[in-house]
């Protein structure tokens, strides 16, 4: 369905929960999903989740949301600050792209202030944690609806 609202989550975001709580928060990815698919149903949008802690995979369902997605929403973990792959990915489908992460990277260490996401996408959200994903949804939404163009 071309209005899916597609939610991509790059290596070491299946750890959530677990991994460095203290600037990651508490909660597992499947937690933050089950509430991201509640808040799509309330916005009455649809949703779909896609994690891997491979490059190749992620590329692969970039490219395969030509076919799937209105919006791509993506945390690209440390491929955010290096990979060029899903860089040219994400500008080679030609669909809207918000950046999401939980923490704010341009306050942590210098390796993590450069994104390849950023100079492809629509726009990024940081920082707020568990919240970054939920405020990219309602960006997503506007997307859909023609809000912001
Ligand atoms: C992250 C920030 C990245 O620097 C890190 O490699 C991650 C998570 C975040 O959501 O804050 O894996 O993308």
């Amino acid at each position: 369905m071309k209005d899916m609202v597609l939610v991509i989550n790059g290596p070491n975001l299946n750890m959530l929960g677990q991994r460095e709580p203290g600037i990651y928060g508490d909660r597992k990815l499947e937690d933050i999903n089950d509430e991201l698919r509640e808040l799509a149903g309330e916005l009455n949008i649809e949703v779909e989740f896609f994690q891997s802690n491979h490059e190749g995979a992620l590329v692969d369902r970039i490219q395969a949301a030509i076919d799937d997605a209105a919006v791509i929403i993506i945390n690209a973990g440390a491929f955010t600050h290096y990979s060029i792959a899903i860089h040219d990915a994400l500008r080679a489908v030609n669909i809207p792209v918000i950046e999401v992460h939980l923490s704010n990277i341009y306050q942590r260490e210098e390796f993590r202030h450069n994104s390849m996401i950023s100079p492809a996408a629509r726009g990024g959200i940081f920082g707020f944690g568990f919240l970054s994903y939920k405020l990219a949804i309602l960006a997503a939404r506007e997307i859909i609806n023609g809000g912001i163009d």
